[in-house]
């Protein structure tokens, strides 16, 4: 039995972005969780990540298939490799006796979402699904609101998710995401944690959805007259084209005018750099306020200097004119939902948002709340009866990712300590059911009835079960 002097151990598979992310948990809170294994593929990461973590030799492994072929070596195990390869190493490790911890989406199809949770139901082994927007404080605050019964009964919800225009281009036009086929439908990509929000928030399971939407904008025949296959060909509308490469790759203009909007030293030190950008390089420590060179500029290259960036773009991916891309995401979708107790919403996804953040508004029988998950975070209630509109208190940083993370993992460890499981995997499932039948019903233009999902529910509070 795990113990303060002995925590639970974790086995990390896929050592990237997001397996970093959620290990640092177990540097932080050493007494609360050890990772005992890692297998990765890429020599620089494994070795970086096994010497972080002290693992030893013997459970450090270049394929997750390796991990898996030895008795287990951990209480739970994470999988945190791409999107395509969640399905098999999630449904090796549930029939090793591991309890999972698994990456968004579950997985590619609604038939292989269910193979995890039929896996999970005849193993026993429970899987959390890192749908990390429910462990954040913002959105915590609104299941919250609604427990307290501050807006009477909820009737209907109306939630964006605002992707803004250069994350558009950069993720679904131009990057991995960028076709369909070769990836996975944006609004599974983008909105299972959306989906997700609404079937906690709603407290049902879905019975009927409709979906609308489409390609708007990053077409071959919206391209500007003379428009060469790439921004740095000399492009004779560089200077009006909002996705022009080198503004966003070199000077991180969109990330300086986000930053802008902000409060502080970060948002006076933006808005000095954006209005005086040659003497911003003169005046000592403004440089700190400068758009740092991390995502989305890593992912185009691992050669941040100006240089390394100007060959990226001259050769790769992320230098091709958004309209000649050839992308096949939607770039503006809307979706409604029924839910099996009566309330209803909307999901509105479109990626020609001049600034990143989601939107909600929650309306029931005494009162409404509104929420914006942008900037520095804003969520208020009204009453109905008096008109009063009170803040709720947004602490923290609840709009980056480290709050959730740090808070999915604190469950995660608390689940493999003994206790009960922050989120059922039949409500995730529900999730994913909602976004494949977003897509079924936008391409083939018809309404959906969900049956036969489950009608388990997890407690309100998503801190347990019922
Ligand atoms: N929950 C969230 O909010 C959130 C946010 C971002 C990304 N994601 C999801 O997290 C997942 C990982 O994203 P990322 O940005 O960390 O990707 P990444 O590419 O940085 O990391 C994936 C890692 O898996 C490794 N890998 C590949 N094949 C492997 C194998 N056979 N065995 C073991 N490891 C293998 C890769 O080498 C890579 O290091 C994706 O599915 C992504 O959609 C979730």
């Amino acid at each position: 039995m795990p113990s303060v002097s002995n925590p639970p151990s974790l086995a990390v598979v896929g050592a990237g972005d997001r397996g970093n992310a959620y290990a640092r948990f177990a540097l932080e809170h050493p007494e609360r969780l050890r990772i005992a294994a890692v297998a990765e593929p890429d020599p620089v990461r494994r070795e970086r990540f096994a010497a972080l973590h002290r693992i030893p030799a013997a459970a450090v492994f270049a394929d997750w298939r390796e991990l898996l072929d030895g008795p287990p070596l951990a209480d739970g195990l994470l999988v945190a490799t791409q999107d395509s390869g969640h399905l098999e190493p999630a449904l090796a490790a549930l029939g090793r006796g591991y309890r999972l911890l698994l990456e968004k989406p579950m997985a590619l199809d609604e038939a292989s979402c269910r193979a995890i949770v039929d896996e999970s139901e005849r193993t026993g082994n429970e899987v959390v699904v890192c749908h990390v927007l429910r462990h954040s404080s913002f959105w915590r605050a609104i299941r919250r609101a609604l427990d307290e019964g501050l807006i009477g009964e909820l009737v209907s919800i109306e939630h964006a998710e605002n992707v803004s225009y250069w994350h558009m281009a950069h993720s679904y036009v131009r990057g991995n995401w960028g076709r369909t086929g070769d990836s996975s439908p944006m609004i599974l990509a983008k909105c299972s944690h959306d989906f997700d929000l609404l079937r906690w928030y709603s407290g049902a399971p879905p019975v009927t959805l409709a979906s609308v939407g489409g390609l708007h904008e990053f077409r071959p025949e919206k391209a500007p007259p003379g428009a060469p296959g790439r921004c740095t060909d000399g492009c004779p509308a560089a200077a009006s084209c909002p996705y022009e490469a080198t503004r966003l790759y070199l000077r991180g203009e969109p990330l300086l005018r986000d930053a802008a909007q902000g409060g502080g030293a970060a948002g006076f030190g933006a808005r000095f750099i954006l209005r005086h950008p040659r003497f911003a390089a003169l005046v000592p420590g403004l440089e700190a306020y400068a758009p740092s060179r991390g995502w989305p500029v890593s992912t185009i290259t691992a050669d941040l200097s100006d240089a390394g960036i100007l060959e990226a773009l001259g050769t790769g991916p992320y230098g091709r004119c958004v309209y000649r891309a050839r992308s096949d995401q939607v770039d503006h979708q809307q979706t409604v939902v029924e839910f099996a107790n009566g309330v209803t919403a909307s999901l509105t996804m479109q990626g020609h948002s001049h600034r990143e953040g989601r939107t909600v508004r929650l309306d029931g029988t005494r009162g409404t709340i509104r929420g914006i998950f942008a900037g520095r975070g804003e969520l208020e209630v009204i009453d109905h009866r008096t008109g009063r509109k009170a803040r709720l208190p947004v602490t923290g940083d609840p709009l980056g990712h480290g709050e959730a993370d740090r808070a999915l993992m604190d469950a995660f460890a608390r689940f493999l300590s003994g206790g009960a499981p922050p989120t059922l995997v039949s409500e995730s499932l529900d999730s994913h059911l909602m976004a494949f039948a977003a897509h079924r019903s936008r391409t083939e233009r018809q309404m959906v009835r969900f049956d036969g999902i489950s009608r388990k529910t997890s407690k309100t509070d998503g801190s347990g079960l019922d």
